[in-house]
């Protein structure tokens, strides 16, 4: 391979996971305030499937397009400017997002702000699984909602990639976790924080939930769960709806029972991300990792990942 060429997983077309394809394309050079990182691993999430399928942020991109944005990886060279990180740095990072960011690659540059130094104690595959989870479930529970130690939380889908960190989360604020999720994923979202669970699949989970102060609804108006999240939580209490945003029915409902609703689209933010790998360090966050793909099976990686059932995340191996 060339030095000014990479192997990059590009979407010519929108469509199934099939026009997923491996191909060799220009190596990108970092800007003044950027960096080149070599990517060891890229975090795969919902947005990259529902992208290529020409929803998601497809609207956003132009074709071809190289998928993903989550990575984990060293610091290649630095544009001018940068000060805070040199070539040798272990980092990860959400960059770019919505814009494109060519995740699924060897390399990938961005400001130098939007990464944050690896947390050290785990793998590029388990750090390059947390970006965009962990800070939607951040941006969720701690920019938007403001929890509270002793606020009662309920997460919708609290085995998936973003519903088992905000769970974590969630207890490392001090509050009191209720989580829905299938009983065979009960006893591990317990040990994860989870004060109760609910299996979703043979109960309503308004007949069991209780009162609570803040929903992080991850079903995104799949069986109304964020409508239906209103007749649990407290007047004055919020319904955040991270995958759709607020419908106009949710938005009815919480108005006529003085509950908030809230969207959130997750931003780049290496602070934040500086924060987590804290807590995955100090083993206060753990990162779940269903499995990893070499690169080139990108396209069994996302129709795992379309079956809506995977425990936690699924990683590409980029380095080998
Ligand atoms: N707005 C934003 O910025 C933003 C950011 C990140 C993600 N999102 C969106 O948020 C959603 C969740 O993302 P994710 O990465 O967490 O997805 P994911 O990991 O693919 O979610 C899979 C999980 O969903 C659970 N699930 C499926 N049906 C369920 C139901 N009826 N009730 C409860 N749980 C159910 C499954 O658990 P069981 O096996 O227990 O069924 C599975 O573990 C996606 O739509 C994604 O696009 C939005």
């Amino acid at each position: 391979m060339s030095e000014h060429t990479m192997r990059a997983v590009t979407v010519g077309e929108f469509g199934g996971p099939e026009v997923l394809t491996v191909e060799q394309v220009a190596r990108p050079a970092p800007l003044p305030t950027e960096v080149l990182v070599r990517v060891h691993a890229a975090g795969v999430n919902p947005v990259d499937w529902k992208t290529r399928a020409g929803q998601g942020m497809a609207g956003l991109q132009t074709l071809p397009l190289i998928l993903g944005w989550d990575v984990s990886g060293v610091v290649e060279e630095v544009g001018f400017g940068v000060t805070t990180l040199a070539p040798g740095d272990e980092v990860y990072a959400m960059p770019w997002f919505p814009r494109p960011a060519g995740g699924y690659a060897e390399y990938v540059t961005a400001p130098s702000r939007q990464f944050a130094r690896k947390p050290s104690s785990v793998g590029h595959a388990e750090a390059a699984a947390l970006p965009l989870a962990a800070l939607t479930a951040w941006q969720a529970l701690v920019d938007t909602a403001h929890v509270q130690a002793g606020q009662r939380v309920l997460v919708h889908a609290g085995a998936g990639g973003v519903g088992h960190l905000a769970v974590q989360i969630a207890r490392h604020l001090g509050a009191e976790v209720v989580a829905t999720a299938r009983e065979s994923r009960h006893a591990w979202l317990k040990e994860l924080g989870a004060d109760e669970t609910i299996d979703y699949s043979r109960q309503r989970f308004e007949d069991v939930a209780g009162e609570v102060d803040v929903v992080i609804d991850l079903m995104g108006g799949q069986e109304a769960t964020d409508v239906r999240s209103v007749a649990v939580t407290r007047p004055g209490g919020l319904v955040v709806s991270v995958p759709g945003g607020v419908s106009a029915e949710l938005a009815d409902a919480a108005a006529r029972a003085g509950v908030r609703t809230s969207p959130v689209l997750v931003e780049p933010d290496g602070a934040a991300l500086t924060t987590i790998a804290g807590l995955v360090d100090a083993g206060a966050l753990r990162v779940e990792i269903e499995r990893v793909f070499p690169l080139d099976r990108a396209a069994e990686a996302h129709r795992q990942g379309e079956t809506n059932r995977t425990r936690g995340k699924l990683v590409l191996n980029v380095s080998e």
